[in-house]
Protein backbone atom coordinates (compact mmCIF):
# COMPACT_ATOMS: atom_id res chain seq x y z
CA UNK A 1 0.00 0.00 0.00
CA UNK A 2 0.99 3.36 -0.25
CA UNK A 3 2.30 4.88 2.78
CA UNK A 4 1.83 8.26 4.58
CA UNK A 5 4.35 10.81 3.20
CA UNK A 6 4.78 8.89 -0.25
CA UNK A 7 0.90 10.23 -2.39
CA UNK A 8 1.48 11.79 -5.74
CA UNK A 9 0.18 15.01 -3.07
CA UNK A 10 3.30 14.16 -0.63
CA UNK A 11 5.99 13.28 -3.72
CA UNK A 12 5.33 16.83 -5.63
CA UNK A 13 6.38 18.93 -2.47
CA UNK A 14 9.28 16.79 -1.70
CA UNK A 15 13.12 17.81 -2.50
CA UNK A 16 14.88 17.15 -5.35
CA UNK A 17 17.60 14.24 -4.81
CA UNK A 18 15.19 11.87 -2.44
CA UNK A 19 14.87 8.27 -4.11
CA UNK A 20 11.09 7.30 -3.91
CA UNK A 21 8.61 5.17 -5.04
CA UNK A 22 5.51 6.28 -6.62
CA UNK A 23 2.28 4.24 -7.71
CA UNK A 24 -1.15 5.38 -9.26
CA UNK A 25 -2.99 5.19 -12.32
CA UNK A 26 -1.51 6.41 -15.67
CA UNK A 27 -3.00 9.65 -17.52
CA UNK A 28 -0.89 9.96 -20.05
CA UNK A 29 1.87 8.92 -21.89
CA UNK A 30 3.66 11.25 -24.37
CA UNK A 31 7.14 9.72 -26.27
CA UNK A 32 10.21 11.89 -27.06
CA UNK A 33 13.21 10.42 -29.45
CA UNK A 34 15.05 8.66 -26.36
CA UNK A 35 12.36 9.29 -23.38
CA UNK A 36 8.70 8.52 -22.53
CA UNK A 37 6.71 11.02 -20.72
CA UNK A 38 4.27 9.09 -18.52
CA UNK A 39 1.35 11.54 -16.32
CA UNK A 40 0.98 9.59 -13.28
CA UNK A 41 -1.41 9.82 -10.07
CA UNK A 42 -2.74 8.17 -7.03
CA UNK A 43 -5.96 10.64 -6.79
CA UNK A 44 -4.40 12.60 -4.04
CA UNK A 45 -3.28 15.49 -5.84
CA UNK A 46 -5.35 17.79 -8.78
CA UNK A 47 -1.41 17.87 -10.29
CA UNK A 48 0.02 14.54 -11.71
CA UNK A 49 3.58 13.14 -11.19
CA UNK A 50 5.38 13.50 -14.45
CA UNK A 51 7.48 9.89 -14.84
CA UNK A 52 10.64 10.27 -16.66
CA UNK A 53 11.31 6.88 -18.33
CA UNK A 54 14.34 6.46 -20.64
CA UNK A 55 14.15 4.19 -23.36
CA UNK A 56 15.76 0.64 -22.26
CA UNK A 57 14.81 1.23 -18.89
CA UNK A 58 11.69 -1.67 -19.30
CA UNK A 59 11.50 -3.95 -22.73
CA UNK A 60 9.53 -1.79 -25.54
CA UNK A 61 6.61 -3.93 -24.64
CA UNK A 62 6.22 -2.96 -21.42
CA UNK A 63 6.36 0.20 -22.43
CA UNK A 64 3.93 0.05 -24.88
CA UNK A 65 1.30 -1.14 -21.86
CA UNK A 66 1.65 2.33 -20.55
CA UNK A 67 -1.48 3.78 -21.61
CA UNK A 68 -3.83 5.82 -20.43
CA UNK A 69 -6.07 3.63 -17.16
CA UNK A 70 -2.73 1.54 -16.41
CA UNK A 71 -1.91 1.17 -13.10
CA UNK A 72 1.94 1.05 -12.66
CA UNK A 73 4.38 1.70 -9.93
CA UNK A 74 7.83 3.35 -10.38
CA UNK A 75 10.99 3.79 -8.25
CA UNK A 76 13.22 6.20 -9.13
CA UNK A 77 15.09 9.76 -8.06
CA UNK A 78 12.94 13.06 -7.91
CA UNK A 79 15.06 15.46 -9.57
CA UNK A 80 14.30 18.98 -10.96
CA UNK A 81 11.64 19.44 -13.43
CA UNK A 82 12.61 21.38 -16.40
CA UNK A 83 8.85 21.24 -17.48
CA UNK A 84 6.34 23.87 -16.15
CA UNK A 85 3.51 22.81 -13.48
CA UNK A 86 5.67 21.03 -11.00
CA UNK A 87 8.75 21.35 -9.06
CA UNK A 88 10.55 17.48 -9.34
CA UNK A 89 9.09 15.10 -11.64
CA UNK A 90 10.26 11.33 -11.43
CA UNK A 91 12.85 9.26 -12.82
CA UNK A 92 12.03 5.87 -13.57
CA UNK A 93 14.84 3.33 -12.23
CA UNK A 94 12.06 0.44 -12.11
CA UNK A 95 8.90 0.32 -13.26
CA UNK A 96 5.93 -2.28 -12.74
CA UNK A 97 2.43 -2.57 -15.29
CA UNK A 98 0.10 -3.93 -12.53
CA UNK A 99 -2.93 -3.92 -15.01
CA UNK A 100 -3.21 -2.68 -18.20
CA UNK A 101 -5.84 -0.96 -19.80
CA UNK A 102 -6.37 -1.73 -23.75
CA UNK A 103 -6.57 1.41 -25.28
CA UNK A 104 -9.25 -0.08 -27.66
CA UNK A 105 -11.55 -0.87 -24.79
CA UNK A 106 -10.82 1.84 -21.98
CA UNK A 107 -13.95 4.51 -22.05
CA UNK A 108 -11.69 7.42 -20.55
CA UNK A 109 -9.19 8.72 -23.19
CA UNK A 110 -7.22 12.16 -22.58
CA UNK A 111 -10.44 14.59 -23.60
CA UNK A 112 -12.70 16.66 -21.65
CA UNK A 113 -15.87 14.21 -20.99
CA UNK A 114 -18.91 15.90 -20.57
CA UNK A 115 -20.87 15.04 -17.25
CA UNK A 116 -23.66 13.08 -18.08
CA UNK A 117 -21.80 10.55 -20.36
CA UNK A 118 -19.51 9.87 -17.47
CA UNK A 119 -22.56 9.25 -15.49
CA UNK A 120 -23.13 5.60 -17.03
CA UNK A 121 -19.54 5.08 -15.87
CA UNK A 122 -19.72 5.15 -12.57
CA UNK A 123 -16.88 2.58 -11.77
CA UNK A 124 -14.30 4.84 -13.79
CA UNK A 125 -15.41 8.17 -13.72
CA UNK A 126 -13.66 9.02 -9.97
CA UNK A 127 -10.16 8.89 -11.82
CA UNK A 128 -10.94 11.67 -14.05
CA UNK A 129 -9.58 15.07 -13.02
CA UNK A 130 -13.11 16.24 -12.54
CA UNK A 131 -14.87 13.58 -10.55
CA UNK A 132 -10.99 13.43 -8.01
CA UNK A 133 -11.62 16.88 -7.64
CA UNK A 134 -15.35 16.73 -6.35
CA UNK A 135 -14.66 13.42 -4.15
CA UNK A 136 -11.46 14.97 -2.37
CA UNK A 137 -13.86 17.91 -1.40
CA UNK A 138 -16.41 15.71 -0.58
CA UNK A 139 -13.70 13.93 1.58
CA UNK A 140 -12.27 17.47 3.25
CA UNK A 141 -16.59 18.48 3.72
CA UNK A 142 -17.00 15.82 5.56
CA UNK A 143 -14.11 16.43 7.42
CA UNK A 144 -14.90 20.33 7.93
CA UNK A 145 -18.16 19.47 9.26
CA UNK A 146 -17.21 17.14 12.08
CA UNK A 147 -14.53 19.56 12.85
CA UNK A 148 -17.59 22.46 13.89
CA UNK A 149 -19.78 20.27 15.32
CA UNK A 150 -16.41 18.52 17.81
CA UNK A 151 -15.06 22.14 18.46
CA UNK A 152 -18.38 23.25 19.58
CA UNK A 153 -18.61 20.41 22.12
CA UNK A 154 -21.68 18.71 19.87
CA UNK A 155 -21.65 14.60 20.76
CA UNK A 156 -21.85 13.11 17.13
CA UNK A 157 -24.99 10.56 17.27
CA UNK A 158 -25.46 7.59 14.69
CA UNK A 159 -29.20 7.55 14.32
CA UNK A 160 -30.57 3.94 12.74
CA UNK A 161 -31.18 3.66 9.18
CA UNK A 162 -34.06 1.08 9.50
CA UNK A 163 -36.80 2.57 11.19
CA UNK A 164 -40.38 1.86 12.24
CA UNK A 165 -41.58 5.54 12.36
CA UNK A 166 -42.29 8.18 9.31
CA UNK A 167 -39.93 11.25 10.54
CA UNK A 168 -41.30 13.85 8.32
CA UNK A 169 -44.69 12.64 8.04
CA UNK A 170 -44.97 12.72 4.34
CA UNK A 171 -45.35 9.24 3.70
CA UNK A 172 -42.55 8.81 0.44
CA UNK A 173 -40.56 6.22 2.39
CA UNK A 174 -38.71 2.78 0.56
CA UNK A 175 -40.29 -0.01 2.64
CA UNK A 176 -37.59 -2.76 4.45
CA UNK A 177 -38.81 -6.56 4.34
CA UNK A 178 -37.71 -9.67 4.44
CA UNK A 179 -40.66 -11.65 3.52
CA UNK A 180 -40.67 -13.24 0.64
CA UNK A 181 -42.69 -11.38 -2.02
CA UNK A 182 -43.17 -13.87 -4.80
CA UNK A 183 -44.34 -16.22 -2.69
CA UNK A 184 -46.39 -13.67 -1.01
CA UNK A 185 -48.21 -12.75 -4.46
CA UNK A 186 -49.13 -15.92 -4.80
CA UNK A 187 -51.32 -15.83 -1.67
CA UNK A 188 -54.51 -14.36 -2.03
CA UNK A 189 -53.92 -13.02 1.70
CA UNK A 190 -53.35 -9.53 2.93
CA UNK A 191 -49.71 -9.89 3.83
CA UNK A 192 -49.12 -10.12 7.79
CA UNK A 193 -46.38 -7.58 9.04
CA UNK A 194 -46.20 -9.23 12.27
CA UNK A 195 -44.14 -12.01 10.51
CA UNK A 196 -41.75 -9.69 8.71
CA UNK A 197 -38.40 -9.51 10.33
CA UNK A 198 -39.22 -6.94 12.81
CA UNK A 199 -42.87 -8.23 13.73
CA UNK A 200 -43.36 -4.57 11.93
CA UNK A 201 -43.40 -2.78 8.73
CA UNK A 202 -40.31 -1.05 8.53
CA UNK A 203 -38.34 1.75 6.36
CA UNK A 204 -35.41 3.46 5.78
CA UNK A 205 -35.25 6.37 7.52
CA UNK A 206 -36.14 9.73 5.85
CA UNK A 207 -34.56 11.44 8.74
CA UNK A 208 -32.24 10.96 11.97
CA UNK A 209 -34.13 14.05 13.70
CA UNK A 210 -36.79 12.08 16.17
CA UNK A 211 -33.64 10.00 17.41
CA UNK A 212 -31.48 12.94 17.47
CA UNK A 213 -34.73 14.73 19.88
CA UNK A 214 -33.44 11.48 22.21
CA UNK A 215 -30.22 12.48 22.21
CA UNK A 216 -30.58 16.14 22.57
CA UNK A 217 -32.61 14.98 25.85
CA UNK A 218 -29.31 13.71 27.38
CA UNK A 219 -26.53 14.98 25.77
CA UNK A 220 -27.75 19.09 24.79
CA UNK A 221 -26.04 19.37 22.01
CA UNK A 222 -25.58 16.55 19.08
CA UNK A 223 -25.72 16.18 15.61
CA UNK A 224 -26.16 13.37 13.10
CA UNK A 225 -24.36 12.68 9.80
CA UNK A 226 -26.00 9.68 7.50
CA UNK A 227 -27.82 7.99 4.74
CA UNK A 228 -31.11 9.04 4.61
CA UNK A 229 -33.93 7.92 1.92
CA UNK A 230 -36.50 9.44 -0.15
CA UNK A 231 -38.92 7.51 -2.33
CA UNK A 232 -40.48 10.50 -4.05
CA UNK A 233 -40.44 10.44 -7.67
CA UNK A 234 -38.34 13.81 -8.34
CA UNK A 235 -36.29 13.62 -11.25
CA UNK A 236 -34.38 16.86 -10.68
CA UNK A 237 -30.71 18.20 -10.95
CA UNK A 238 -30.84 18.83 -6.81
CA UNK A 239 -32.94 15.21 -5.38
CA UNK A 240 -31.47 11.73 -5.15
CA UNK A 241 -33.55 9.07 -3.40
CA UNK A 242 -30.25 8.34 -0.87
CA UNK A 243 -28.59 11.12 0.44
CA UNK A 244 -26.60 12.33 3.31
CA UNK A 245 -27.79 14.70 6.00
CA UNK A 246 -26.33 16.30 8.69
CA UNK A 247 -29.26 16.87 11.74
CA UNK A 248 -27.61 18.82 14.60
CA UNK A 249 -30.54 19.08 17.53
CA UNK A 250 -29.80 21.24 20.63
CA UNK A 251 -31.56 21.69 24.47
CA UNK A 252 -32.19 25.34 25.47
CA UNK A 253 -32.93 26.56 21.58
CA UNK A 254 -34.98 28.70 20.16
CA UNK A 255 -35.23 29.91 16.68
CA UNK A 256 -33.10 32.96 16.82
CA UNK A 257 -29.92 29.91 18.33
CA UNK A 258 -30.94 28.07 15.53
CA UNK A 259 -30.63 30.11 12.93
CA UNK A 260 -27.05 31.32 13.87
CA UNK A 261 -26.13 27.97 13.97
CA UNK A 262 -27.16 27.52 10.58
CA UNK A 263 -25.23 30.36 9.40
CA UNK A 264 -22.33 30.00 11.42
CA UNK A 265 -22.29 26.26 10.05
CA UNK A 266 -22.37 27.61 6.44
CA UNK A 267 -19.96 30.02 6.51
CA UNK A 268 -17.41 27.29 7.99
CA UNK A 269 -18.22 25.16 5.85
CA UNK A 270 -16.90 27.45 3.04
CA UNK A 271 -14.05 28.58 5.12
CA UNK A 272 -12.44 25.50 5.76
CA UNK A 273 -13.27 23.48 1.69
CA UNK A 274 -11.75 26.76 0.95
CA UNK A 275 -8.90 26.76 2.75
CA UNK A 276 -7.94 22.69 2.43
CA UNK A 277 -8.76 22.48 -0.93
CA UNK A 278 -8.09 25.92 -3.24
CA UNK A 279 -6.26 24.34 -6.09
CA UNK A 280 -9.34 21.86 -6.56
CA UNK A 281 -11.86 24.52 -6.46
CA UNK A 282 -9.87 26.46 -8.79
CA UNK A 283 -9.59 23.60 -10.91
CA UNK A 284 -13.58 23.17 -10.83
CA UNK A 285 -14.15 27.57 -10.86
CA UNK A 286 -11.81 26.66 -14.80
CA UNK A 287 -14.19 24.00 -16.08
CA UNK A 288 -17.84 24.54 -14.45
CA UNK A 289 -18.22 27.69 -13.13
CA UNK A 290 -16.45 31.25 -13.03
CA UNK A 291 -18.35 33.02 -10.36
CA UNK A 292 -17.56 29.87 -8.20
CA UNK A 293 -15.36 31.93 -5.66
CA UNK A 294 -17.74 34.99 -5.78
CA UNK A 295 -20.03 33.21 -4.69
CA UNK A 296 -18.18 31.11 -1.84
CA UNK A 297 -17.49 34.63 -0.86
CA UNK A 298 -20.83 36.53 -0.55
CA UNK A 299 -21.72 33.35 1.32
CA UNK A 300 -18.88 34.17 4.19
CA UNK A 301 -18.96 37.53 4.12
CA UNK A 302 -23.14 38.34 3.82
CA UNK A 303 -25.26 38.17 7.37
CA UNK A 304 -27.58 36.28 6.02
CA UNK A 305 -30.82 37.93 5.41
CA UNK A 306 -34.08 36.88 7.44
CA UNK A 307 -37.37 37.51 6.78
CA UNK A 308 -41.08 35.54 7.82
CA UNK A 309 -42.98 33.67 5.16
CA UNK A 310 -45.43 35.97 5.14
CA UNK A 311 -43.28 38.90 3.79
CA UNK A 312 -41.54 36.36 1.61
CA UNK A 313 -44.95 35.92 -0.50
CA UNK A 314 -45.64 39.43 -0.31
CA UNK A 315 -42.54 39.70 -1.99
CA UNK A 316 -43.08 37.30 -4.55
CA UNK A 317 -46.39 38.72 -5.51
CA UNK A 318 -44.67 42.29 -6.07
CA UNK A 319 -42.29 40.43 -7.94
CA UNK A 320 -44.35 41.44 -11.01
CA UNK A 321 -43.41 37.38 -12.72
CA UNK A 322 -44.99 35.10 -13.97
CA UNK A 323 -44.37 32.29 -11.74
CA UNK A 324 -45.43 28.88 -13.02
CA UNK A 325 -46.33 28.12 -9.79
CA UNK A 326 -48.75 31.15 -8.32
CA UNK A 327 -47.86 32.27 -4.94
CA UNK A 328 -50.79 32.94 -2.08
CA UNK A 329 -50.57 32.58 1.75
CA UNK A 330 -50.83 28.87 2.24
CA UNK A 331 -48.76 27.47 -0.45
CA UNK A 332 -45.32 25.94 -0.44
CA UNK A 333 -42.38 28.05 -2.10
CA UNK A 334 -41.34 26.43 -4.82
CA UNK A 335 -37.65 26.26 -6.50
CA UNK A 336 -38.37 29.26 -8.93
CA UNK A 337 -39.46 31.45 -6.21
CA UNK A 338 -36.64 30.37 -3.76
CA UNK A 339 -34.33 31.28 -6.39
CA UNK A 340 -36.11 34.86 -7.33
CA UNK A 341 -35.46 35.66 -3.45
CA UNK A 342 -31.48 34.61 -2.78
CA UNK A 343 -30.64 35.24 -6.06
CA UNK A 344 -32.30 38.04 -7.83
CA UNK A 345 -33.45 40.07 -4.65
CA UNK A 346 -31.24 39.88 -1.99
CA UNK A 347 -28.44 37.93 -3.68
CA UNK A 348 -27.36 36.22 -0.64
CA UNK A 349 -28.47 33.35 1.57
CA UNK A 350 -31.80 33.83 2.98
CA UNK A 351 -33.66 32.00 5.84
CA UNK A 352 -37.23 31.65 5.59
CA UNK A 353 -39.54 31.47 9.10
CA UNK A 354 -42.71 31.13 10.27
CA UNK A 355 -44.37 28.80 7.38
CA UNK A 356 -48.22 27.83 7.63
CA UNK A 357 -48.62 24.72 9.69
CA UNK A 358 -50.09 22.91 7.04
CA UNK A 359 -47.40 22.52 4.73
CA UNK A 360 -45.15 22.08 7.63
CA UNK A 361 -44.25 18.72 9.43
CA UNK A 362 -45.93 17.58 12.53
CA UNK A 363 -43.34 18.47 15.11
CA UNK A 364 -42.80 22.25 14.14
CA UNK A 365 -43.48 24.47 17.11
CA UNK A 366 -46.76 26.28 16.80
CA UNK A 367 -46.83 29.89 17.04
CA UNK A 368 -49.05 31.58 18.94
CA UNK A 369 -51.21 32.92 15.61
CA UNK A 370 -52.31 29.28 15.42
CA UNK A 371 -51.75 29.70 12.02
CA UNK A 372 -47.71 29.38 11.88
CA UNK A 373 -45.21 26.98 12.93
CA UNK A 374 -41.71 27.64 14.19
CA UNK A 375 -40.18 26.47 11.02
CA UNK A 376 -36.75 28.01 9.16
CA UNK A 377 -35.74 26.97 5.87
CA UNK A 378 -32.18 28.79 4.80
CA UNK A 379 -32.20 29.23 1.02
CA UNK A 380 -28.96 29.87 -1.38
CA UNK A 381 -28.30 31.10 -4.52
CA UNK A 382 -28.04 28.23 -7.12
CA UNK A 383 -29.20 25.49 -5.01
CA UNK A 384 -32.64 27.20 -3.10
CA UNK A 385 -33.31 25.45 -0.15
CA UNK A 386 -29.96 23.49 1.43
CA UNK A 387 -31.23 23.62 4.88
CA UNK A 388 -34.45 22.90 6.51
CA UNK A 389 -34.89 23.19 10.69
CA UNK A 390 -37.43 24.09 12.90
CA UNK A 391 -37.76 25.16 16.88
CA UNK A 392 -39.96 21.84 18.00
CA UNK A 393 -43.09 21.14 19.80
CA UNK A 394 -41.91 20.72 23.46
CA UNK A 395 -45.18 21.14 24.94
CA UNK A 396 -47.33 17.35 25.26
CA UNK A 397 -50.72 18.45 24.50
CA UNK A 398 -49.90 20.74 21.46
CA UNK A 399 -47.84 17.52 20.24
CA UNK A 400 -50.48 15.06 20.83
CA UNK A 401 -53.01 17.16 19.30
CA UNK A 402 -50.92 17.50 16.41
CA UNK A 403 -50.49 13.96 15.70
CA UNK A 404 -53.73 13.27 16.25
CA UNK A 405 -54.64 15.57 13.15
CA UNK A 406 -52.66 13.63 11.44
CA UNK A 407 -54.10 10.54 11.59
CA UNK A 408 -55.99 10.73 8.57
CA UNK A 409 -52.59 11.13 6.78
CA UNK A 410 -51.76 7.68 8.21
CA UNK A 411 -49.59 8.85 11.20
CA UNK A 412 -50.02 6.23 13.98
CA UNK A 413 -50.33 7.54 17.68
CA UNK A 414 -48.92 4.59 19.15
CA UNK A 415 -45.73 4.90 17.04
CA UNK A 416 -44.85 8.13 18.39
CA UNK A 417 -45.52 6.80 22.21
CA UNK A 418 -41.22 7.21 23.08
CA UNK A 419 -41.58 10.42 21.03
CA UNK A 420 -44.43 11.77 23.15
CA UNK A 421 -42.42 10.96 26.57
CA UNK A 422 -39.51 13.10 26.04
CA UNK A 423 -42.10 15.86 26.76
CA UNK A 424 -43.57 13.65 29.79
CA UNK A 425 -39.98 13.50 31.16
CA UNK A 426 -37.18 16.14 31.24
CA UNK A 427 -38.39 17.89 28.07
CA UNK A 428 -37.41 21.21 27.38
CA UNK A 429 -37.21 24.15 24.81
CA UNK A 430 -35.27 22.78 21.50
CA UNK A 431 -34.09 23.10 17.83
CA UNK A 432 -32.59 21.58 15.10
CA UNK A 433 -32.28 21.46 11.19
CA UNK A 434 -31.05 19.32 8.48
CA UNK A 435 -28.49 20.32 5.84
CA UNK A 436 -28.47 17.97 2.73
CA UNK A 437 -24.85 17.06 2.36
CA UNK A 438 -25.05 17.04 -1.96
CA UNK A 439 -26.98 20.28 -1.59
CA UNK A 440 -23.77 21.87 0.13
CA UNK A 441 -21.35 20.05 -2.11
CA UNK A 442 -23.15 21.58 -5.74
CA UNK A 443 -22.65 24.88 -3.55
CA UNK A 444 -19.38 24.34 -2.93
CA UNK A 445 -17.91 22.75 -6.63
CA UNK A 446 -20.49 24.48 -8.96
CA UNK A 447 -21.61 21.48 -9.91
CA UNK A 448 -25.00 21.59 -11.52
CA UNK A 449 -26.37 18.13 -10.81
CA UNK A 450 -26.14 16.68 -7.72
CA UNK A 451 -25.44 13.14 -9.57
CA UNK A 452 -22.14 14.28 -10.01
CA UNK A 453 -21.48 15.22 -6.24
CA UNK A 454 -22.20 11.90 -4.68
CA UNK A 455 -20.18 8.95 -5.49
CA UNK A 456 -22.70 6.51 -6.84
CA UNK A 457 -26.13 8.53 -7.17
CA UNK A 458 -30.01 6.84 -7.03
CA UNK A 459 -32.25 8.06 -8.45
CA UNK A 460 -35.53 7.04 -9.95
CA UNK A 461 -34.80 4.33 -11.98
CA UNK A 462 -31.30 4.34 -11.08
CA UNK A 463 -29.19 2.07 -8.87
CA UNK A 464 -26.22 0.48 -11.04
CA UNK A 465 -22.69 0.13 -9.48
O1 LIG B 1 -36.28 19.82 4.72
P1 LIG B 1 -36.03 18.38 5.06
O2 LIG B 1 -36.99 17.37 4.53
O3 LIG B 1 -35.96 18.34 6.65
C1 LIG B 1 -35.82 17.24 7.42
O4 LIG B 1 -35.69 16.11 7.03
C2 LIG B 1 -35.77 17.57 8.89
N1 LIG B 1 -36.00 16.33 9.65
C3 LIG B 1 -34.43 18.19 9.23
C4 LIG B 1 -34.30 18.54 10.66
O5 LIG B 1 -34.92 19.49 11.10
N2 LIG B 1 -33.50 17.80 11.42
O6 LIG B 1 -34.58 17.98 4.59
C5 LIG B 1 -33.45 18.69 5.04
C6 LIG B 1 -32.51 19.02 3.88
C7 LIG B 1 -33.13 19.89 2.80
O7 LIG B 1 -33.08 21.25 3.14
C8 LIG B 1 -32.27 19.55 1.61
O8 LIG B 1 -31.05 20.27 1.66
C9 LIG B 1 -31.96 18.09 1.83
O9 LIG B 1 -32.15 17.82 3.20
N3 LIG B 1 -32.83 17.21 1.04
C10 LIG B 1 -32.43 16.53 -0.05
N4 LIG B 1 -31.24 16.46 -0.68
C11 LIG B 1 -31.15 15.68 -1.76
N5 LIG B 1 -32.17 14.92 -2.25
C12 LIG B 1 -33.39 14.96 -1.66
N6 LIG B 1 -34.38 14.19 -2.13
C13 LIG B 1 -33.56 15.79 -0.50
N7 LIG B 1 -34.58 16.03 0.33
C14 LIG B 1 -34.12 16.90 1.26
MG1 LIG C 1 -37.49 21.00 3.60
Amino acid sequence: MIQPGNYVRDLLRRAPGDTVSAKGWVKTRRDGKSVHFIQLNDGSSPTDLQVVLDAGVVPPAVVASITTGACISVEGELVASLGKGQAVELKAKTLVVHGAADPEEYPLQKKKHNLETLRPLGHLRARTNTFSAVFRVRNALCRAIHQFFQERGFLYVHAPVISASDAEGAGSMFQVTALDLDALTKQAKPVDFEQDFFGKRTYLTVSGQLEAEIFAHAFANVYTFGPTFRAENSNTPRHLAEFYMIEPEMAFCDLEDNQDLAEAFLKSQVEQVLRDCRPDLEFLSKWYDPDLFKNLETLINSSFERISYTEAVALLQKAGRNWEFPVDWGTDLQSEHERYLTEELFRKPVIVTGYPKEIKAFYMRSNDDGKTVAAMDVLVPRIGEIIGGSQREERYDVLLDKIRSHAAHGMKEEAYWWYLDLRRFGGVEHAGFGMGFERMMMYLTGMKNIRDVIPFPRTPGNAEF
